[in-house]
Order: C-alpha cells, then structure tokens, then sequence
C-alpha cells in the first residue's frame, strides 16, 4: 500500500498550493473512500476512491506529457517574461513541479517530454544510459561521406570538447538524420560547425524508440502510458 500526506495528494494532483489544499481539506471538500476527511496530514492509500470538490481523481505518481514544442518558446519550467514550454501545458495536465527532459534550443522543434518525475529524467538524458536522440536537421550545405564518417568516430568541437558517436544520415538535399546519446549546448549545432555546415532547421523526432507521431501538431501534447514511457528505453 503506497500512502501520501492528503493535502501532498491533493496538492499534486489537481496543482494547486498544499496552503489552498489545507485550507480547502479543512472546510470538508474531500474524500476518501466516501468520508469526509478533514485533517490534511492524514496519511491516505493512494489507490482508495479520492473525491476533491466534487471531482473524482484519477491518482498518478508521475505525469509525462508528450509535446510537439514549437519554436520560440524556452525549454523550462518558468521564467519571467518568455513563454516556456511548460506554459504551454494544458490545465488538465497541468501538475507542480513539471520540467522539461533536457532541453531543446528556443529555435528547436519536435518531441519534447514534460514530466514531474526526476530519476525518470535523469535514466533518459544521463549520456552514460546510452538513449539515443534522433533529430532532423536541415542544413546550408550537402553532408558528405567524410563527414559521415567523422561523426561516427565522435567529432571536437571547437572548444575541444569530444563528443561520442554519432550516427549522420543524408536523408534530402541538405538535409540529414543525425542520432546522439548525449545533450551538450547547441550540441547538433557545434557539430556541424566543425564540418563547416550551419544549421537552418532542427526538429527532434525520437528519443530511443519513442517517436514523435506524425500528426501532432506545433504546441500539442498529450499524456503518455507506462508502456510508450518504456519504449524510451529501446534504441531504435
Ligand atoms: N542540438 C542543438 O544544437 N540544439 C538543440 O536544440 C538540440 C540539440
């Protein structure tokens, strides 16, 4: 039996401040298996029938939201005057302490996960978990074998930081798959730089074998099951 601190529960689940749980536990707006509950420290069976306000709670430990981020808005959980991408979270999503899974460009679309779950996020972008990222980049020039090959051996970047390998793919004129395991700043972007080549266009379209579906639009998200979750962990 896994329990939780009723006003944490209710806090968390319908995001709202644990004060304004407390506060609403106390005047008898919750219930746990039918009773009324009025001390907001109770420890409560996170499985038993919860009803908070009239709405019944579906209870989940973590959230992890599949978005389609959108350009121009920040990788980040707030900030004071830019739009960020937990913003754009839907309310019935919405949770406290939702952060993006690392973190794309402000220019950088495609698959983005928001979660609440910390070791979640740290198993999927630790660059020793090996996830690969795949991304499509559009590019001011043509990708040639030599680069090819170098990215397979894992480039330096300017600055002399080693990358590990990479898997590079000319999938279009000027345009190419590129896979890596790991998410230094601008990473994609400082690779190509090395090969001479700038980057017009970056979307990301899997983590491991999570795709980002087709038909998802720019700024869409919806919720995803233990089992797509899962898939994060085979490599494509
Ligand atoms: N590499 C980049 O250069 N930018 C991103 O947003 C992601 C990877």
């Amino acid at each position: 039996m896994a329990t939780e601190r009723f006003d944490k529960i209710i806090a968390n689940q319908f995001n709202i401040s644990r004060k304004d749980a407390r506060i609403a536990i106390r005047r008898g707006k919750g219930t746990v298996d039918g009773q009324t509950v009025r001390d907001p420290s109770l420890l409560v069976d996170t499985a038993s029938k919860i009803v908070f306000d009239g709405q019944a709670l579906e209870y989940k430990k973590f959230v992890y939201i599949l978005m389609n981020k959108p350009k121009g808005v920040l990788s980040a959980s707030e900030d004071k005057s830019r739009k960020t991408v937990v913003d754009l979270v839907p309310k019935q999503f919405k949770r406290n302490g939702l952060f993006p899974v690392g973190r794309l460009d402000k220019d950088t679309t495609g698959l983005l996960i928001i979660t609440d779950d910390g070791d979640f996020a740290h198993r999927a972008i630790a660059p020793n978990k090996n996830v690969y990222k795949t991304y499509e980049a559009t590019l001011d020039g043509a990708v040639t074998n030599e680069m090819v090959e170098a990215f397979s051996q894992g480039v330096i970047l300017a600055d002399g930081t080693a990358c590990k390998k990479a898997r590079l793919t000319p999938i279009a004129p000027n345009k190419a798959q590129i896979m890596i395991s790991e998410g230094k700043y601008h990473q994609i972007k400082r690779m190509f730089g090395t090969v001479g080549l700038g980057v017009n266009e970056l979307k990301r379209t899997a983590i491991g074998g999570l795709r980002l579906p087709g038909d998802l639009s720019e700024g869409e998200c919806f919720l995803l099951t233990e089992q797509e979750i899962d898939t994060i962990f085979t490599n494509c």
